[in-house]
C-alpha cells in the first residue's frame, strides 16, 4: 500500500501522461497538414507510448490496492507550425516531464517508499532516451537543414523509426 500522497501525485501524472498523448497526436496532426508522414508517423507512435506511460502507473495504482481517479485531461498547447520548432517545443515538454518524474522519486525517497521508487526509475531511465532522442532530431534538422531534401530523407528515417516504436509496442503488450 502506498500513501494517499503518493497516490494523489501518481493519479495526477496518469492525467499528465494522457496530456502527453494528446499533445503527440495535436503534433501528428499537423505534420500530416504539412504531408510529412514519417514525421506524423513518429508523433503517432509517441501518443502510442504515452498511452502506454498512463497504463503502466494506472496499473501500479491497481496492483497498490490504490484508486485510480480518471479525470478530465487540458487541450494540448497550441501546436508550432515549423518543424524545428515543433520539435523544440516537444523537447520542452519532456524536459517539463522529466522533472515530474523526478519530483514523483523525490516523494518515494522521502517516504522511504521503496516499491514506488524501484516502479519509478523505469520512467526516469526513459526520459532520458526521451530527451536524448528529441535533441539529436533537432541537432539532425540544424546540421542537415528542415528544407528540401535534407527534410524528406530525416523525414524518411523517421517513418522508420516509427515501425520500430509500433513494434516494440507490440512485442511489449504481446
Ligand atoms: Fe511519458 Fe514522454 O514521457
Amino acid at each position: 500500500m502506498i500513501s494517499e500522497e503518493m497516490a494523489n501525485r501518481i493519479n495526477v501524472q496518469i492525467n499528465r501522461e494522457m496530456y502527453s498523448a494528446n499533445f503527440y497526436l495535436a503534433l501528428a496532426a499537423q505534420a500530416e497538414t504539412m504531408s510529412l508522414r514519417g514525421m506524423a508517423a513518429w508523433f503517432f507512435a509517441k501518443h502510442g507510448e504515452e498511452l502506454t506511460h498512463a497504463m503502466k502507473m494506472y496499473r501500479y495504482l491497481i496492483d497498490q490496492d490504490t484508486a485510480v481517479r480518471v479525470s478530465e485531461i487540458a487541450a494540448p498547447e497550441a501546436v508550432e507550425e515549423s518543424v524545428i520548432a515543433m520539435f523544440e517545443q516537444t523537447l520542452a515538454h519532456e524536459r517539463e516531464v522529466t522533472v515530474f518524474i523526478h519530483d514523483l522519486v523525490d516523494l518515494a525517497h522521502s517516504e522511504k517508499d521503496h516499491a514506488t521508487s524501484i516502479f519509478l526509475q523505469w520512467f526516469v531511465t526513459e526520459q532520458i532516451e526521451e530527451e536524448a532522442t528529441v535533441n539529436d532530431i533537432i541537432g539532425r534538422l540544424r546540421l542537415f537543414g528542415d528544407q528540401g531534401q535534407s527534410l524528406m530523407l530525416i523525414d524518411n528515417e523517421l517513418a522508420g523509426v516509427a515501425k520500430q516504436i509500433g513494434q516494440a509496442a507490440s512485442a511489449a503488450t504481446a
